[in-house]
């Protein structure tokens, strides 16, 4: 698994990680077992970033839970999502607990009351209790907000979408944060699994064989993380088999602009540069 440098985070990260909305919101013995079988996948294969969130309902206590005796082997990514000051407080300290008194990358979730947030934030890294801190948002809409808080200085690494059918950072978030030196985690690579709703054929995979590729899933991972600018990629699931298959797109080569423009015109965007606008 090839690791990258968070931009100016201070961690060093696996290129493909993991999330876990829907996935991990889970409880009982059962499906919390099950989703402790995907943790185990993710670290035997070198993914050991895990991004969660207090709005995923149980996730953070089942990823928690998961990591409980081997925590030191994980990178742990979570958010604060609340404009209330006291509610941002109480979910801080309830992922302390859940992540062992720690967490690498505390994100501000949809830039809710980020000022506020942030100073929350700043306060627990200088107490040691979290590594770096970032920013994140799922729209472009809000894009142009995230960008200020990019130039504040107060961030080291952003969370945005991308895959072939949401290029929108490519305009000027990416190259943004490779100006500032800021990390950057890629959410929804899968399109939330729009994109594995068609699967291209083997046939039609057959040009990035050589690329180690032999799923949809691993061209669409190394299709984002061809670009240098990405560091890493969080696709979810809830299964091992495809946690595994996932971390094996990790490893170079790297794909260039003739198999990017490939895998953009298999997922449905026929002149490769499809954007919502
Ligand atoms: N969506 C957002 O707006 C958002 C916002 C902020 C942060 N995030 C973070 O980003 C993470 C990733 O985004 P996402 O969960 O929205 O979407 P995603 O990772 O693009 O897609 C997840 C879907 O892909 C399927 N999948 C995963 N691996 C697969 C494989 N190898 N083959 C076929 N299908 C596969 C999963 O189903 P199975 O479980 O059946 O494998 C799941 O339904 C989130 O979990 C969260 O941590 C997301």
């Amino acid at each position: 698994m090839e690791r990258r440098k968070l931009g100016r985070s201070g961690l060093e990260v696996p290129v493909v990680g993991m999330g876990t909305w829907q996935t991990f919101d889970v409880s009982g013995r059962g499906a919390e077992q099950d989703r402790r079988e995907v943790v185990d996948a993710a670290l035997g294969a070198g993914a050991n970033f895990f991004d969660s969130s207090p709005m995923y309902g149980e996730a953070e206590r089942v990823l928690g839970a998961a990591l409980q005796d081997r925590r030191d082997q994980a990178l742990v990514a979570t958010k604060v999502w609340t404009a209330s000051a006291s509610e941002g407080r109480a979910q801080v300290e309830r992922a302390l607990r859940f992540f062992g008194g720690r967490v690498d990358l505390y994100q501000v979730h949809n830039l809710l009351a980020w000022r506020e947030q942030l100073t929350l934030l700043e306060e627990m890294r200088e107490a040691g209790k979290v590594g770096a801190i970032g920013a994140t948002h799922y729209s472009p809409s809000a894009f142009e907000e995230l960008g200020n808080v990019m130039r504040t200085g107060r961030i080291a690494a952003i969370q945005v979408p991308y895959s072939p059918l949401e290029r929108e950072i490519e305009r000027e978030i990416l190259p943004l944060a490779a100006d500032l030196g800021l990390g950057v985690v890629i959410m929804r690579p899968f399109a939330e699994g729009a994109l594995m709703r068609r699967v291209p054929s083997t046939l039609d995979l057959a040009p990035l064989y050589e690329f180690g590729v032999t799923t949809w899933a691993q061209a669409l991972l190394k299709w984002v993380l061809s670009d240098q600018r990405c560091h890493v990629a969080i696709p979810a699931t809830s299964s091992p088999q495809r946690m595994e298959e996932n971390a094996a797109a990790g490893n170079p080569p790297w794909f260039g602009p003739e198999e990017r423009a490939l895998v953009a015109r298999l997922a449905g965007a026929e002149d490769g540069v499809k954007r919502k606008t």
